[in-house]
């Protein structure tokens, strides 16, 4: 955890122009920035940084936020790592409150582990371009490769010598720990001597989303056929296999962009798809995906794109595990690269232009693919067949999400042409399945929600018809204009003892809250301005930004007004002043709390007015009249003063 005082300070340095211009480049307009926005692709520039506000909005795609939600959008940071960045930017030291001596020693092994790859990847670049053992043996394999030293150096490759201890001498004598150089698998240790693990090999180092090193695949340069062809880093604090990709660092600005992700095998792959100008590329090392690394390709996109080569043992292994991709709604499509190639030799062969038209035009669906590789793999056993047939169903079944809808209809079809079947068989088998999952799954909610029930005294559910709810959001722009005059003028003076917020919270005391507001998100920063109020924090809009509850924050981000400045042309043009805002703010902080207590009183006359309908007591009937009239009352004085204020 970070201090609450860290936070305070990094927050109280922050920049948005500043933050957001290191990514994107911006032009000053009126009291606000505008540049291209980086999540969309746009030629005429609409994304708005008001550095008052501390905001972005982009009037393109909609997308806006703070300062730490630009970073966690653009750099797919969570909160914590983009607080992080913000420190070191700003030159913040973060004290960690409430961490466990455990964690801080983990803390302390990651951290030598990063300096110490870090010193290693230099030195074996320096080893592969500067040494004569280098270039004579490992950057001439490369060149003929076709490998560019431009590419060499962007990825940062590198070459260990095959002489036994040369990078274990230079870092035991750069004072690094042999346990932690151990760790790293850089060095092994036999009858108390050190030496290098890698050695006569090609290096390439893996690196994090942020570009800092994680570990190194190893090539072997003289086949060998005692040793392995890669040695990779074994699993260690920052190093955890079944969690990165390799070039998602170079990728996946690419992958943002493309909307697509490629997937190979190999670094080398990688590598060279790059340097033919495909960026959109990572490597999974041949294994199959594992939900961590779906869910890295999920931060930048939903199109996966397995690219194999057609004899790859690595195939099925790819194949496995994509079940899940299926429940992340990840569309999944797969290449396979003919006649013994890989995407490496293979674009090398024909060129960028021609490899991408092969992708495009080879793309298979990936469960029809697998579909035939099991038929196949059935032959004429009935017995084999109906397996195959169950765990297609299975893995149509996990289509679940309404939106896929369409997609899994389109799957049963096309399956059950393949197969051979009626639609309508494979149909019913999908629907079986779906429904054992949700079984299991209420099995376990309901024994919560007996629970709840029994707490609460009440069997009753409401039943909610969709469509009267949706007709109530339209109503949510009167709350939120409530909530946003708060925030903005909360602190202004209402009276000479008063402030608005003060005025406003008497008055919807009086109304109930409950009663005023359906939407409990907004109620829920009602709560936490009146808290903050009354603790004497300044509940301003700014503090809510930075709220670590991230709905709020983004929910404050929505509803804030994003000031436009009139351009100075049409001030002089129009030459009369124009109110702002800012200047009448009385009558907003008037107008949206009476606009919700005549919405209040119009649902209590409609509910009056049902009662009335339903009672046969006479004596009910003239309370509920008399009622009537009262509210009648209230509506119209309320609709005369909201007149006045609009319409003054
Ligand atoms: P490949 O054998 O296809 O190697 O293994 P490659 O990447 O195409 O390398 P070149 O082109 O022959 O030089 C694919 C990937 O499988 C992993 C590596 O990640 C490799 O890039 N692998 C392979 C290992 O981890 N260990 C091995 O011994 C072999
Ligand atoms: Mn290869």
């Amino acid at each position: 955890m970070i201090s609450q005082d860290s936070i305070q300070q990094i927050l109280s340095r922050i920049d948005i122009v500043e933050i957001v211009g290191s990514f994107i480049k911006l032009k000053k307009r009126g009291a606000n920035y505008l540049g291209l926005c980086p999540f969309h692709n746009e030629k005429t520039p609409s994304f708005t940084v008001s550095p008052a506000k501390e905001i972005y909005k982009c009037f393109g795609c909609g997308r806006s936020g703070n300062s730490i939600g630009f970073l966690m959008e653009a750099e797919k940071y969570s909160y914590v790592e983009a607080l992080r960045w913000l420190a070191a930017k700003y030159n913040v030291e973060i004290e960690e409150s409430e961490t466990s001596p455990e964690y801080k020693l983990q803390q302390q092994a990651a951290d030598s582990l990063y300096i110490i790859n870090s010193f290693a990847q230099k030195y074996f670049t320096e080893a592969l371009l500067n040494s004569e053992e280098g270039q004579d043996i490992a950057l001439s394999y490369l060149k003929e490769r076709g490998f560019r030293e431009e590419i060499i150096t962007k990825f940062q490759l590198g070459y260990n010598s095959e002489a036994k201890d040369g990078f274990t001498k230079a870092a035991l004598a750069a004072q690094y720990s042999l346990a932690y150089l151990q760790k790293t698998g850089l060095v092994n240790v036999r009858d108390d001597n050190a030496y290098d693990n890698y050695r006569g090999r090609i290096i390439f180092p893996i690196h994090n989303q942020s570009g800092k090193v994680l570990g190194f695949g190893a090539r072997i340069i003289k086949k060998n056929d005692k040793a392995p062809k890669y040695i990779n880093s074994p699993e260690n604090e920052i190093y955890v296999k079944s969690k990165l990709l390799y070039g998602s660092y170079f990728a996946r600005q690419a992958i943002d962009k493309a909307d697509e992700c490629l997937l190979v095998e190999g670094y080398t792959d990688v590598v060279s798809l790059h340097q033919a100008g495909i960026e959109n590329v990572v490597a999974s090392g041949g294994t199959s995906l594992t939900p961590d690394q779906l869910r890295l390709i999920k931060k930048y996109t939903n199109n996966l794109t397995i690219i194999y080569d057609g004899d790859s043992a690595g195939i099925k292994a790819a194949l496995r595990g994509l079940d899940l991709a299926l429940e992340e709604s990840l569309n999944v499509k797969l290449v396979l690269i003919p006649d013994g190639e890989d995407p490496d030799s293979y674009v090398n062969k024909v060129g960028s232009a021609e490899f991408i038209s092969f992708v495009n035009q080879n793309k298979k669906d990936f469960i029809l693919f697998q579909l035939g590789i099991a038929l196949k793999d059935a032959g004429n056993d009935n017995t084999k067949k109906s397996i195959v047939v169950n765990q297609i169903a299975e893995t149509i079944s996990k289509i679940n999400k309404t939106e896929d809808f369409t997609k899994q209809q389109d799957y049963i079809k096309q399956c059950s042409e393949i197969l051979k079947i009626e639609e309508s068989g494979l149909h019913a088998l999908v629907n079986k399945f779906i429904r054992e999952k949700v079984n299991k799954d209420e099995t376990r909610v309901s024994r919560d929600q007996k629970f709840a029930e029994e707490n609460i005294g009440t069997k009753q559910h409401p039943v909610i018809d969709q469509d009267v709810t949706a007709l109530f959001n339209k109503d949510e722009s009167h709350e939120q204009a409530m909530i946003r005059s708060l925030l903005e003028f909360g602190l202004k003076d209402w009276t000479d003892e008063q402030k608005v917020a003060d005025y406003m919270f008497k008055e919807i005391e009086e109304n109930q809250l409950e009663e005023l507001i359906d939407n409990k998100e907004l109620i829920q920063i009602l709560h936490t301005y009146k808290a903050w109020y009354e603790a004497g924090i300044e509940p301003t809009a700014k503090n809510f930004l930075y709220h670590e509850n991230l709905s709020m924050s983004s929910l404050v981000v929505s509803i804030m007004d994003f000031n436009y400045e009139i351009s100075t042309n049409w001030k002089t043009h129009f030459e009369g002043h124009i109110a702002t805002r800012e200047e009448l703010f009385a009558e907003e902080v008037f107008s949206t709390l009476n606009y919700l207590k005549l919405r209040k009183i119009k649902r209590l006359i409609d509910e009056n007015q049902r009662d009335l309908e339903k009672s046969t007591v006479a004596e009910d009937q003239m309370l509920l009249v008399q009622t009537h009239q009262h509210l009648k009352q209230m509506e119209i004085e309320l609709t005369r003063q909201l007149g006045t204020v609009i319409f003054r």
